[in-house]
């Protein structure tokens, strides 16, 4: 499959069935942080949650609850990898000689929070993978009191959750869903624009 191949058929999985090993995930986050990173200060982390791990997060982060009751499937993920942005590296890279003197030494000063930027880019390079091996992945937001399910797995404070990649082998009978399925992709030049908005 061409990279374009694989941008097409990438649509999040809700239906899991079968496992993936961790091994071959890790590997995966591996290629993923081959992501942009502003000023190289590569701030993005994995927490790959299986097994106990997993079933802990299910029940800490409330997830358990919300998907058993509108999309039981995706409790049959194998894994979820937390991405992770690590916000102190960024504000330590660019209080050096050649970033220093832009206002952004510390976090407030940040137009756009580069650390989100680069995690988040991280994460899609995950659901590629996933999907270049004819995987299953679902992006997901933490839900309540996100920094409590955090805190659960000893992420340190500095350290924000961009989402949540739950991975598994799609199941044979998994279908488009969620917003993706019903909503239309909106027509290109509604959103690419030439030259002016
Ligand atoms: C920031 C973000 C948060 C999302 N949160 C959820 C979520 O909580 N639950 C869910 O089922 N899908 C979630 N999604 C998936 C979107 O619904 C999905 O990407 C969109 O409907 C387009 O569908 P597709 O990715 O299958 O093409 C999220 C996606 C993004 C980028």
């Amino acid at each position: 499959m061409t990279l374009a191949d694989v941008l097409r058929r990438r649509r999040m999985t809700r239906r899991f069935a079968g496992e993936v090993s961790v091994p071959w995930i890790v590997e995966q986050c591996d290629l993923a942080r081959r992501a942009p990173s502003a000023g190289y200060a590569q701030g993005t982390h994995f927490l790959v949650l299986s097994g106990e791990c997993l079933a802990r997060f299910w029940d800490v982060s409330g997830a358990g609850t919300w998907f058993s009751e509108r999309q039981p499937g995706v409790l049959g993920a194998a894994a979820v990898v937390l991405v992770l942005a690590d916000r102190s590296v960024y504000e330590t890279r660019y209080s050096e000689a050649d970033k220093a003197g832009h206002g952004l030494e510390t976090a407030d000063g940040w137009a756009v929070p580069y650390w989100l930027t680069d995690a988040a880019m991280a994460a899609q390079n995950l659901l590629l993978l996933v999907e270049e091996a004819r995987f299953g992945a679902l992006f997901f937001g933490l839900f309540v009191e996100p920094r409590r399910t955090l805190r659960a797995f000893g992420v340190p404070e500095h350290v924000d959750c961009v989402g949540a990649v739950a991975i598994g082998r799609r199941a044979v009978d998994d279908v488009a869903s969620g917003s993706g399925a019903r909503r239309g992709r909106r027509p290109l030049d509604e959103v690419a624009h030439l030259g002016t908005w």
